[in-house]
């Protein structure tokens, strides 16, 4: 069933150039383009995947936004974490329902639509941002989007100096997170996950180095997602000619008890030990 109706978002392509609109449909209201205009009842009514013409015939395809569809067309006047990596900060953080989330900071809530969606309703999603203009900016790109978010709530506050609660998974996206690692003493529970989003790889080695002096993380892991579209059109099969460029580095870690202090004993292998095999255990 379309979702679009007056009220609703709604993505509009041009089949000329491919031009990309997100727009609200209102009563009364035209979609003005340079190519003629096209009433928002006739959007509604052309439904999801269905064309609308402009008065001078110029056809737009007509969607309901998907996630990416949205917060890449947002005005937006904080940098976001792009799908490539939100997705990828989903899966390393193994975020699902029933978990407490911390997110810090919320920018504009590109991250905390994706974690909103990914929790589906279950668990909890706690952003806390120092700056009160970015909070209600996200606030309002939450509601337009994912719609009430009864288990969100937005802390205004430096991150830096603590938090209240304990999480299941903590998900930081701030100059330097290096200094939230204390606090993930009390503040994130044995076993939850970390995952930091970096632009410079500097920031990527503080924090690391922070992560492993603490002695309360393991499982690091540092890496970044290349997207690498390609074009495929008849004889013409390569990749696209511009550059996807460089967004950041994430940082995973895992929280868990300090090991305890003990004599190590160090195992003696006979020369000629078979190789050990890593089988899986289910
Ligand atoms: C790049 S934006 C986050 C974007 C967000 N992840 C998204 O996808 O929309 C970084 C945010 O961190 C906030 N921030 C910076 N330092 C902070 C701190 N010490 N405590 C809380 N928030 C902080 C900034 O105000 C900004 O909103």
């Amino acid at each position: 069933m379309s979702k679009l109706k007056m009220g609703s978002l709604a993505f509009m392509i041009d089949e000329i150039k491919g031009k990309k609109h997100l727009i609200r449909l209102k009563d009364g209201v035209r979609f003005s383009t340079q190519y003629g205009f096209i009433e928002h009842e006739a959007i509604a009514e052309a439904g999801d995947g269905g064309v609308a013409y402009t008065q001078k015939g110029v056809a737009y395809r007509v969607f309901y936004p998907t996630y990416s569809d949205y917060i890449m067309h947002i005005k937006r006047r904080a940098q976001i974490i792009y799908p490539k990596d939100s997705a990828a900060i989903l899966m390393s953080c193994d975020i699902r329902g029933g978990q407490r989330v911390l997110e810090s900071g919320i920018g504009q809530g590109a991250m905390s639509i994706a974690i909103l969606n990914t929790l589906g309703g279950k668990g909890e999603l706690v952003s806390c941002e120092i700056r009160e203009d970015f909070a209600s900016d996200a606030a309002h790109f939450i509601h337009e989007f994912y719609g009430e978010a009864p288990n969100h709530s937005i802390i205004i506050g430096n991150v830096y100096e603590g938090f209240d609660g304990v999480f299941d998974r903590i998900v930081l996206d701030l100059p330097e997170p290096w200094h939230v690692v204390k606090h993930c003493k009390e503040g994130l529970t044995n076993g939850g996950i970390m995952v930091c989003y970096l632009p410079t790889i500097l920031q990527a080695v503080t924090l690391v180095e922070t992560l492993k002096a603490s002695g309360i993380f393991e499982e690091l892991e540092t890496f970044e997602i290349t997207k690498r579209p390609w074009k495929i059109d008849g004889r013409s099969v390569r990749p696209e000619m511009w550059t996807y460029n460089h967004s950041a580095f994430l940082v995973k870690a895992r929280k868990v008890e300090p090991m305890p202090v003990r004599e190590t004993v160090k195992k003696e292998e006979p020369e000629d030990a078979p190789e050990e095999t890593h089988e899986e255990e289910i």
